[in-house]
């Protein structure tokens, strides 16, 4: 057993800002992490970090466009939080030597995002988050930080009270990739989820392979709620071939969309008569799409990305990252060639329900990253809103688990914040749903005891039987399930969705958590086995699906990247709140809580949103 006073599950952005921030608070902190932290999916981020750093700019600002682009879903205590806080992290980044963009002055250079009424995105070329992480990285090894690299987290060692409000985490269980063991985790202070996205719920995504929904999945079957899964960003410059990113910094400096009669389309065809390129992403996506579907794409599939207009030394100066990914991706020269893109999974704005400390509404978990849901993002993410979000909410949850105070949470969070217990559904969310939590209801691998220690070891024991029971068992490969999930998530709950289709994904993704009781590992051995890894993947997947399917299926209203054929309006007299699903009892419970739109001095009325 290991034992510190903080565990961080999640060597990216915000696990590691997280530990930083717990070092500093002084407390015995350790990173246990499936992948070395450099590997990290953080890497992968292109564009940068907004933060309101020039005069003419301010926070507040920052804050306003970010409600708007969120399609009034994001809760403005957060949203504050997040705007107020961006430019001293981003500045404590600069500080700790992050090879930022510089203008020939020496500022931080920044430029123009989808979505933002000023140019704040701040970036290190078109590979910001390769910086970010690296720097941080840094600063870890420097301050001697503990890592756990290639262990995988498989659950969460927490009491078992009927109430989620009462129960407790006392840690963790990985698996040790190297030596093949199980081993448990006990942390006094507290264990912070940041393992990123769950992009692999479908099969054209920017994500990593790696990133699979662990700490999501994690906490919904610990009991705590998973907060909007239904909003799921498509990126609309993807490449079609791998899904591999294009970055928005290429629409920011200027590229521009053209059709295959080589329109412009966002103007011509009047999807963004303002901002064209650079409206929000769930506006560009379907622009693309309906544009490829009636029939102006190309190949019926893309449309063209062109950047040659900005000339080589430019490119070559902010975006030259982009060059290499499109000619060894899709053996395109950018410099003379337009780029095929189309959208393609990005990132969830959905996820683990927390408060503005990080903290969700189990006593000492915490969740930071894209696998929180603190929420900033409402219903659709600002590009470069996602970098600042990890670090802004990675040091405040590593802080608070490290105890500093930091003032009382505006934002309610677990069961007891509900504001109506109807589903929302003319369908039932699962055979014998429950709206009202169950008050025998008990967390998935919950321990009867309050006992850290005893708790961690029957979590423990819990997970050496159902890994053994796998590799041991003559049943089916994961392979053939994830595949047939992939396929049922990018078929029906896209950008385009409708309820029956909907209703399709929600009929396979159950078919796999039945064919799943059957999963077994071919593999036999204990080491590097990764058969078992992606095994025990699966299950998370499976239930990350399924709320992203629920929420949707219940939300009758287009409100940002959610778009129902059957309902063409916002609707915020029946739907500005917040979906919810908790894992009750083995069945997923829906229900809804409020939106907070009071600001410290303004509220943020909903309106129109256009670009
Ligand atoms: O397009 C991009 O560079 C991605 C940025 C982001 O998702 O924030």
């Amino acid at each position: 057993m290991h034992e510190h006073d903080v565990i961080v599950v999640g060597g990216g952005g915000a696990g590691l800002r997280a530990a930083i921030a717990a070092h500093e608070e002084g407390a015995d902190v350790a990173i246990v992490t499936k992948l070395h932290p450099v590997r990290s999916h953080t890497g992968a981020a292109e564009g940068g970090i907004n933060a309101a750093l020039r005069d003419g700019d301010d926070p507040k600002d920052h804050a306003y466009d970010t409600m708007k682009g969120s399609d009034y879903l994001g809760d403005a205590p957060a949203i504050e939080t997040l705007c107020e806080m961006s430019p001293e992290e981003t500045i404590q980044l600069e500080h700790w030597g992050m090879p930022f963009s510089r203008e020939d002055d020496g500022r931080v250079s920044q430029r123009p995002f989808g979505g933002l009424s000023f140019p704040r995105t701040t970036y290190a070329g078109a590979e910001t988050g390769h910086h970010l992480l690296h720097t941080m990285y840094e600063q870890v090894v420097k301050r001697g930080i503990t890592v756990y690299d290639e262990f995988y987290v498989t659950e969460l060692a927490t009491t078992d009270h009927p109430d989620p409000e009462e129960r407790e985490c006392h840690g963790c269980i990985a698996y040790d990739i190297k030596s093949g063991d199980l081993v448990g985790f006990e942390a006094s202070g507290g264990v912070i989820l940041a393992t990123g996205g769950d992009g692999q719920t479908f099969d054209h995504t920017t994500n990593a392979v790696a990133n699979t929904g662990d700490g999501l999945a994690m906490a919904y079957r610990a009991g705590v709620p998973v907060e909007d899964p239904e909003f799921v960003q498509f990126h609309p410059t993807t490449l079609p071939s791998t899904g591999v990113l294009i970055s928005e910094g290429v629409r920011g400096e200027g590229g521009i969309l053209y059709n295959g009669d080589g329109e412009r389309f966002m103007f011509e065809h009047g999807y963004a008569n303002n901002d064209g390129e650079l409206a929000s992403r769930d506006v560009v996506s379907r622009a693309e799409l309906t544009e490829v579907n009636e029939g102006r794409g190309i190949e019926d599939e893309y449309v063209y990305l062109d950047m040659r207009h900005l000339g080589e030394e430019r490119v070559v100066d902010r975006l030259e990252n982009i060059l290499h990914l499109a000619e060894d991706f899709e053996g395109v020269d950018g410099l003379d060639e337009p780029m095929p893109v189309k959208p393609g999974q990005h990132y969830h704005m959905g996820g683990i329900e927390t408060n503005e400390n990080g903290h969700t509404c189990i006593d000492g978990l915490y969740a930071a990253g894209e696998c929180a849901c603190v929420s900033v993002h409402g219903s659709n993410r600002l590009g470069g809103n996602a970098l600042p979000e990890l670090i802004v909410f990675g040091a405040r949850a590593g802080y608070h688990a490290a105890g500093r105070e930091l003032g009382e949470a505006r934002i309610p969070t677990g069961p007891s914040a509900r504001t109506e217990a109807e589903t929302g559904l003319d369908t039932p969310v699962s055979p014998g749903a429950i709206d009202q939590p169950d008050p025998d209801a008990v967390a998935d691998g919950g321990a009867m005891t309050a006992d850290p220690t005893a708790t961690v070891e029957h979590t423990l024991d819990g997970e050496r039987a159902r890994v053994e029971e796998m590799m041991e068992r003559d049943g089916i490969n994961h392979a053939e399930i994830r595949s047939d999930l992939q396929d049922a998530m990018t078929q029906n709950v896209n950008v385009f969705r409708e309820k029956e289709g909907i209703q399709d994904a929600l009929e396979t993704i159950r078919d796999c958590r039945e064919r799943y009781q059957n999963v077994a590992v071919a593999d036999p051995s204990r080491t590097f086995n990764t058969d078992l890894l992606h095994t025990i993947e699966t299950r998370n997947l499976i239930d990350v699906a399924e709320t992203i399917a629920l929420g949707a299926l219940a939300r009758e209203e287009f409100r940002g990247a959610h778009w129902r054929a059957e309902h063409q309006a916002r609707d915020d007299e029946d739907w500005l709140k917040h979906t919810m699903i908790a894992w009750n009892d083995g069945e997923p419970d829906l229900y809804y809580t409020d939106v907070l739109l009071d600001g410290e001095e303004k509220t943020y009325e909903p309106k129109i949103r256009s670009y």
